[in-house]
């Protein structure tokens, strides 16, 4: 580079300060704002050498002029005694903040506000300018619409499940199986909108959940009902139940069945030769139980076997049918010594007899060992 060169360079330098020097000019960036719907923006614009040129904010989003100095520019709704839009001035004649406040957020605050001077003898393409940006945050929503909150297949079928959510930011969403169990992807989730359930077993019947969440409280979340066409699940609770016979004591069998469609559900019990159709009669009590606990579709069944006789032990089945099919499992009714199960006449007399017992015998013991020896010696 040249002397001549860097002499110009040095002038040109001096010149441009000293121009820019009496020029007005938006001394800071401004500082993004971040809130949630219903609450208050605030973008501050500080400028320097403002003389007697004008701040103006205005909103890319609809192209409108909100203010010139202090005074608001377009239609401002009084809320709560509190003015929608509001321009605040602080700041020495040098240095002046002009901030735009924006109250009772709405989605469509957000967006980019530009704050300029419009300098006198200028035009408007060379006003200075600087962009500020508000962010409207807005919890999850998970959109119905377009998402089924029902779903019936067959064996084998395929579905895939969609969670259509909006909110700002633009929400994560995760599925999950309501009773803990894998979704079909073998995963406890899957963060993804898209749920593909393929080539479906009798144990993908269940609620999915899809969960949207942004971190803006609180989450939304939908729950998938999932049903399949299948022949009943049919399993016993205890595979074995044990009574004692001749105490007029009862023993309960019991077999959980899952089922889409509905199952009928029939007790019966191994003779010698077939097996018997049980009843709801002055031997036996049927009942179907209601429970939160069970899994969708699923239900539970109860057979009270009365007054346990001799002829009651043996092998019983529990047996499901529905339009797919039918499945059943084995209970094993066996005699035990005592009463068994919480209905069994209270236990406590005896034990206290027997501790009774128990001491006197240790006493005996005692002086047995100790008195014995004595009366030999002494005869
Ligand atoms: C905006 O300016 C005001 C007044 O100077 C100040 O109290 C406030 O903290 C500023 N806000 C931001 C976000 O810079
Ligand atoms: C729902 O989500 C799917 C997958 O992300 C997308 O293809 C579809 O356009 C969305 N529909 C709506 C109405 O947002
Ligand atoms: C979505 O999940 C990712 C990964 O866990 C996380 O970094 C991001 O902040 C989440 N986004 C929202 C909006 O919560």
């Amino acid at each position: 580079m040249s002397h001549f060169n860097l002499i110009l360079l040095f002038f040109s330098t001096i010149f441009i300060n000293t121009s820019y020097g009496q020029e007005p000019s938006i001394v800071d960036d401004i500082l993004p704002d971040i809130k949630r719907i219903g609450e208050t923006g605030m973008l501050n614009c500080t400028v320097a050498r403002l003389g007697t040129n004008a701040v103006t904010w205005s909103f890319s989003n609809s192209n409108q002029l909100l203010s010139r100095g202090e005074v608001i520019n377009v239609e401002n709704k009084e809320i709560e005694g509190l003015k929608r839009f509001e321009i605040k001035k602080h700041g020495s004649s040098d240095r002046i903040t002009f901030t735009l406040i924006v109250r009772f957020l709405q989605e469509d605050d957000a967006g980019r506000y530009i704050c300029s001077i419009e300098t006198v003898g200028s035009s408007p393409e060379n006003y200075p300018k600087k962009y500020g940006f508000i962010t409207v945050l807005s919890p999850p929503k998970i959109s119905l619409s377009m998402t089924t909150t029902r779903v019936e297949l067959k064996l084998g079928g395929s579905k895939i499940l969609m969670c259509n959510s909006s909110g700002i930011p633009s929400p994560n969403i995760t599925w999950v199986r309501t009773n803990g169990e894998l979704l079909p992807n073998l995963k406890y989730s899957n963060k993804n909108p898209v749920l593909k359930l393929t080539n479906v077993r009798s144990e993908d019947q269940g609620v999915y959940r899809c969960v949207a969440d942004n971190t803006v409280r609180p989450p939304d979340h939908l729950d998938v009902r999932v049903y399949i066409i299948s022949p009943p699940m049919v399993s016993y609770v205890q595979d074995t139940v044990g009574q004692a016979q001749n105490g007029k004591y009862s023993a309960v069998l019991e077999c959980k069945v899952s089922s889409y469609p509905d199952a009928v559900l029939s007790w019966y019990k191994k003779k010698s030769r077939g097996r018997e159709k049980l009843t709801d009669t002055d031997k036996y009590e049927i009942q179907k139980l209601q429970s939160s606990n069970l899994r969708l579709g699923e239900t539970w069944y109860k057979l009270k076997v009365k007054n346990v006789q001799a002829n009651d032990y043996g092998t019983y089945y529990c047996v499901g049918a529905n339009t797919e099919g039918e499945q059943e499992t084995q209970i094993i009714l066996f005699e035990t010594a005592e009463c068994q199960g919480p209905n069994c006449p209270s236990p406590t007399g005896s034990v206290s007899t027997l501790k009774v017992y128990k001491s006197i015998l240790f006493i005996l013991g005692v002086c047995y060992i100790f008195l014995i020896p004595d009366i030999t010696f002494v005869l």
